[in-house]
């Protein structure tokens, strides 16, 4: 770059770290004027200063942002490999379909294959599932941690079975380390959902480095954001290299976005009825799309790790704050949830479940809470079995699914994301204490 071009970047930058300076800052909050929203996102001068100078640099897809993003995120989970996607969707779809690779040989899923996992969650969990032609299997969920209730989970299997797929609920680890055991003793693939859960642990180790595939979300609501995004990550050399063809059009090869023949290769090679040195490049291994991001994306990713552990931290004090501060007080009306055994969770939101004896109805409660400008969410799709989309799909429920059920008509959770603190939980408390007449 010219010395001119290297001057002018300096000033943008600096005008940047300015307009951050003036206007992503802090809003004064207001009790009852104030919106509390469940979820958000924390950028400043860092995201929009590195969203510029990949601008600047005018590549636009996947690169030297993206390489570092890749690389850091490794670091940060403890990991072999990352890729980056453009949404937790895709990453959930592009680790699924992983599995179905045809280069996995008798291991890989096959079409009427059935794939354990729970109803009480986000669709994007299990619809990879469904649209490859494999049956997801529901067992019900434990309400204390809003996971897979692992007691149940042998009596689901068959010899169709091939893995198990789950979320880490709203940043609780699920037990990975049973779960794990059991997909140990049946030779059963495992994915963890971790879109809700950067930075989780459970027995110490960082979770979705467990399984054989795991994914994030980057999405504004998660626990880093890069607006959209996401990312599988895996110890597993072969399943990175599927996961990548994936991500990249389907695509054989695996060359950097603007590179050619890094395999040295490139015109020597027969696949398939190709004809003989059909150039790599256009060699199509599996039914791909193309899922990347961009560098601008990475670019906000990458300033966003330098703050995740601060971040994860942050959500992790205001929950036990909004815990203790509404047990003192509430403790005859709601449920609040527990860490899961052995766990430190990465909390995504504050679960709640209204309990039946306590006479008021969750919806009354939401609607009170929405005129307060306290923002809510319902556990995802409740029930996914009963969600207007399932209808007609194929599937199956092993035992009942009362918790379940539970889940979709008594639960919802709020926000305990980095910005707020406990002048808005003070003031959430208060409202819950009128809305179920606890007066102090
Ligand atoms: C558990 C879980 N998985 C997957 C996703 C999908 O992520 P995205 O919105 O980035 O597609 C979400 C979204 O919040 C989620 O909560």
């Amino acid at each position: 770059m010219s010395i001119k071009a290297d001057e002018l970047r300096a000033q943008i930058n600096s005008l940047v770290k300015k307009y951050a300076a003036e206007v992503y800052v802090p809003k004064k909050f207001v009790a009852g004027e104030s919106v509390i929203p469940p979820s958000g996102k924390v950028i400043g001068s860092a995201e929009l200063e590195n969203m510029v100078n990949a601008s600047l640099d005018g590549w636009l897809t996947t690169g030297r942002f993206n390489e570092q993003f890749e690389k850091k995120l490794a670091e940060f989970i403890g990991v072999e490999f990352v890729l980056s996607v453009n949404s937790g969707s895709s990453a959930n779809l592009v680790a699924f379909s992983a599995l179905t690779s045809p280069k996995l040989g008798n291991r890989a899923i096959q079409k009427g294959d059935e794939i354990i996992g729970v109803a009480a969650g986000f669709p994007t969990t299990v619809n990879p599932i469904i649209q490859f032609g494999a049956i997801p299997v529901f067992v019900d969920v434990d309400m204390a941690t809003h996971n897979i209730d692992v007691d149940l989970i042998e009596a689901a299997i068959t010899p169709k079975t091939k893995a198990i797929m789950l979320a880490h609920t709203l940043g609780n680890p699920f037990n990975v380390g049973k779960v794990k055991e059991i997909c140990d003793k049946h030779n059963l693939w495992l994915v963890e959902d971790c879109c809700d859960a950067l930075g989780a642990k459970y027995a110490g180790k960082m979770v979705g480095t467990f399984g054989d595939i795991a994914t994030l979300s980057f999405y504004p609501a998660h626990h880093i954001t890069m607006g959209e995004g996401g990312a599988v990550f895996t110890n597993n050399p072969q399943l990175k290299m599927i996961a990548e063809s994936f991500r990249d059009w389907g695509r054989d090869c695996y060359c950097a976005p603007g590179c050619d023949d890094t395999c040295g290769n490139r015109f020597g090679q027969k696949f398939g009825s190709l004809p003989q040195g059909y150039d790599h490049k256009y060699v199509y291994a599996h039914l791909g799309y193309n899922l990347k991001i961009s560098d601008m994306q990475a670019a906000c990713g990458l300033a966003q790790l330098d703050r995740a552990q601060e971040f994860i931290d942050k959500r992790n004090a205001n929950y036990d704050y909004l815990r203790t501060r509404l047990l003192s007080t509430l403790n005859d009306f709601i449920e609040i949830a527990e860490p899961t055994l052995n766990s430190t969770p990465s909390w995504f939101g504050f679960p709640v479940t209204v309990k039946e004896e306590s006479g008021v109805s969750r919806l009354d409660l939401l609607k009170f809470l929405d005129q307060t400008k306290i923002g809510s969410r319902l556990l995802f799709a409740g029930n996914l079995t009963r969600q207007p989309y399932f209808e007609g799909v194929e599937h199956r429920v092993v035992g009942e699914l009362k918790n379940t059920d539970r889940t979709m008509c008594q639960t919802f959770w709020i926000g305990i994301y980095p910005a707020l603190n406990e002048e808005h939980f003070e003031f959430v408390a208060e409202q819950l204490e009128e809305f179920f007449g606890v007066n102090f």
